[in-house]
């Protein structure tokens, strides 16, 4: 389980996290939702360490991880698909695949071949440089690379952003598959309520800075939606 507790962050002096508290269980995929600019990917960005909290706790499986550096958070378990997807352009795929686990020193064992399964498409795209792969695609890769270094928690930040609908369909598959497995649970960033739905098991949504209202999906109601989600 990962835990957030009361996260301060400021960016250039202005507060940008305003006492972020949440929690994604063990086994479960959670939703963290919210209008753009209340501060979802800044919280991505404090609990993988690219951004350092002024206050505030993250742990993982107990483990406190506050002062910890992104490679130490990588390292314990915290596998990340930052929003724009974020892969080598001149990089092949294959590449692009082994990377993260390289930089960690893990073995890929036969976690190539399932990741290849998973998404059969780069499989084909191997020896391509990653800058030559569509959008959805490359964030295919970048699931696929935060896949082998085996993760505790995976982080995912607008998977579906701007990706035609079929490979939405495939990134969900794979999410779901990946929950039944059990082997990690999955913090989501997600704008697509109806997708959100289908996969989560449990909400936070922000708001200016911090999480205002919490529970289990189907709580997900008309009226929370209404007042934190839609324009
Ligand atoms: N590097 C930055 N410099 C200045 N302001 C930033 C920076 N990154 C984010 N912000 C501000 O922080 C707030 C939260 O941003 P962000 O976490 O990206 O929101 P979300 O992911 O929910 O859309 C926004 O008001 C944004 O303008
Ligand atoms: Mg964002």
């Amino acid at each position: 389980m990962l835990t957030v507790k009361n996260l301060d962050v400021a960016i250039g002096g202005s507060r940008i996290l305003r006492g972020t508290t949440l929690e994604v269980p063990a086994k479960s995929v959670a939703c963290l939702m919210g209008r753009n600019g209340v501060g979802k990917t800044t919280t991505l960005k404090a609990i993988v360490g690219l951004l350092r909290a002024d206050s505030g706790q993250v742990t993982l499986e107990g483990r406190d991880l506050t002062g910890a550096s992104p490679e130490t958070r990588a390292r314990a378990g915290i596998g990340y698909v930052p929003q724009g997807r974020e892969i080598f352009p001149h990089l092949t795929v294959d590449e692009n695949l082994r990377i993260g686990a390289l930089a960690q020193g893990k073995k890929l064992n036969g976690n190539l071949d399932r990741v290849l399964e998973l998404f059969p498409i780069l499989k084909e795209f191997l020896p391509r440089k990653g800058g030559m792969l569509s959008g959805g695609q490359q964030q295919q890769l970048a699931i696929g690379r935060a896949l082998l270094t085996d993760p505790k928690v995976l982080i995912l930040d607008e998977p579906t952003e701007g990706i035609q609908p079929n490979i939405i369909d495939q990134i969900g598959d794979t999410i779901r598959l990946l929950r039944r497995e059990g082997r990690m649970s999955i913090l989501l960033v997600e704008q697509y309520l109806d997708f959100a739905k289908e996969l989560g098991d449990v909400f936070h949504i922000m708001d200016r800075g911090a999480v205002v209202a919490n529970g289990p999906i189907a709580a997900l109601n008309e009226t929370v939606v209404k007042k934190y989600l839609t324009v």
